[in-house]
């Protein structure tokens, strides 16, 4: 009798499931049962996270709109090589752990630098890219040599970053907090702060990139790694992504992507 009953509802629900996947339409990704496949990696899909504002690791090309980038093709590659159909969605930085935690997303490849405190709540898979902060002032600027000459100053920084985190740690700063680091770089060339603090292959890229009325003073602060963040529950996925990426150094795949984005061998 109860068994029946149990069947029974089971039933129901087999029923609203499929009614309710039907009239979801075909567009939107749907996310449940990109979920459930995780267990077969032929069709399975990953949901990445990104805050593409940040070039030129991750963002939307000027002429298409599409986004690019040193992660773009990174991810693109692993996902080919794990047999994982990539869905990749943009968010903002500051967004990226949250959604890990409430597996809205399946991974986060976005520059991410591996510290002690993320890893409390995600995992991180191995190190893609050796990076470090530096500070960023308007080329005219002459009393800002670097890190040390930060006190009392105003400070741009993006959000949920390593750069916010080390803004923080000055004496009397008047930090500024974007979503994006375009716009906090644009405030220094506005003349609105002072300096960013932001991973220094960013800004760098940023300067050459026509900005010359910006400049990079002192010292890279602090080796960081950066790798991609994946939600503790998914060992699955880290396994993966940790295999591919061996098999994408050992195959020259992942020279040949560190080479078109930043022209030189990887470090
Ligand atoms: N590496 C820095 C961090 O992990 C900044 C990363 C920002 N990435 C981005 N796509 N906006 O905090």
């Amino acid at each position: 009798m109860k068994k029946a009953l149990k069947l029974g509802l089971l039933a129901m629900l087999v029923f609203a499931l499929a009614v309710a996947l039907v009239g979801c339409g075909g567009s939107e990704p749907a996310k449940e049962p990109a979920q459930e496949q995780a267990a077969d990696p032929g069709a399975s899909k990953l949901i990445v996270g990104s805050d593409t504002t940040f070039a030129p690791f991750e963002f939307a090309d000027a002429a298409t709109g599409k986004y690019i980038g040193f992660d773009v093709d990174l991810i693109e590659a692993l996902c080919e090589e794990a047999g994982y159909e990539l869905v990749f969605q943009s968010m903002s930085f500051d967004g990226l752990i949250p959604a890990l935690q409430t597996s809205q997303i399946d991974a986060a490849i976005s520059a991410m630098t591996i510290t002690d405190k993320r890893k409390e709540v995600v995992n991180f898979s191995d190190t893609y890219y050796k990076s470090g902060l530096i500070v960023a002032v308007q080329a005219k600027n002459e009393d800002i040599k670097g890190f040390d000459e930060l006190k009392g100053k105003k400070i741009a920084v993006q959000s949920g970053t390593t750069g916010a985190m080390e803004a923080e740690k000055v004496p009397e700063a008047k930090i500024t907090y974007f979503t994006n680091t375009d716009q906090a770089l644009l405030e220094l060339k506005n003349g609105a702060v002072d300096a960013v603090i932001n991973d220094y292959p960013v800004s760098a890229y940023f300067v050459q990139q026509g900005n010359e009325d910006v400049k990079l003073v002192g010292d890279i602060l602090s080796a960081e790694e950066y790798g991609i963040a994946v939600p503790k529950d998914k060992p699955e996925v880290l396994e993966k992504l940790n295999g591919a990426l061996k098999t994408l150094k050992e195959n020259g795949k992942y020279a040949e992507i560190y080479k078109k984005w930043f022209g030189e061998e990887p470090k």
